[in-house]
């Protein structure tokens, strides 16, 4: 398997207990598991597979910790690496930038010479009206969770989402 880390942006511990989840279904030890405040470029670096999720906040926002966590993005080197992209948010209250932090961390990832995986995802059965995470496709960029009015959902939507990227990993 690729060298893999699950890195998440969280204020309240929703999208950190998420990652634990993904990196169980993914197969990836918990300590390859970071809150993206502890990111460093040699944790980019000595990875081939990074799997980054961010909570969603303030109107369509990534998570606080996640502005510094983009600087270290923006200066590494991700050529060659493969990128899977995961995130959470409240479909209900937050209608119209549901997950917007995806789409915000794929245009940091988009244009550094990896691969994004885990994309392509189905809205289907989503409650949101409008979401920044979406492709020209209409699909979402990467696993949209919401624990906030779905969470019966979540295992499921984990695992089909990690037997989608699995092989990408190998
Ligand atoms: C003030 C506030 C703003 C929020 N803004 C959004 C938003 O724009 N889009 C969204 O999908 N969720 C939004 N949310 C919902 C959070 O993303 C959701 O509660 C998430 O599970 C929090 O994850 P965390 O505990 O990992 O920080 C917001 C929540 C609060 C309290």
């Amino acid at each position: 398997m690729k060298k893999t880390i699950v890195v998440y942006g969280s204020s309240t511990g929703t999208c950190e207990d998420l990652a634990a989840r993904i990196a169980t279904a993914l197969g990836v030890d918990k300590n390859a598991v970071v809150n993206v405040s502890e990111l460093t470029p040699e944790m980019i670096s000595e990875n081939e597979a990074l799997v980054l999720g961010s909570a969603t906040w303030g109107c369509g926002e990534l998570q606080d910790d996640w502005y510094d966590g983009v600087k270290v993005i923006q200066n590494a080197d991700l050529n060659g690496k493969v990128v899977a992209l995961f995130g959470c948010g409240d479909s209900e209250s937050y209608g119209d930038t549901f997950c917007d932090a995806i789409g915000l961390l794929y245009q940091e990832i988009q244009k550094k010479g990896c691969t994004l995986v885990g994309n392509g995802i189905s809205t289907d059965g989503y409650l949101h009206t409008d979401s920044a995470a979406l492709d020209a496709d209409g699909n979402f960029l990467g696993l949209a969770l919401d624990e906030v009015n779905q969470p019966e959902l979540t295992d499921s939507r984990i695992a089909a989402w990690a037997e989608q990227i699995a092989p990408t990993l190998q």
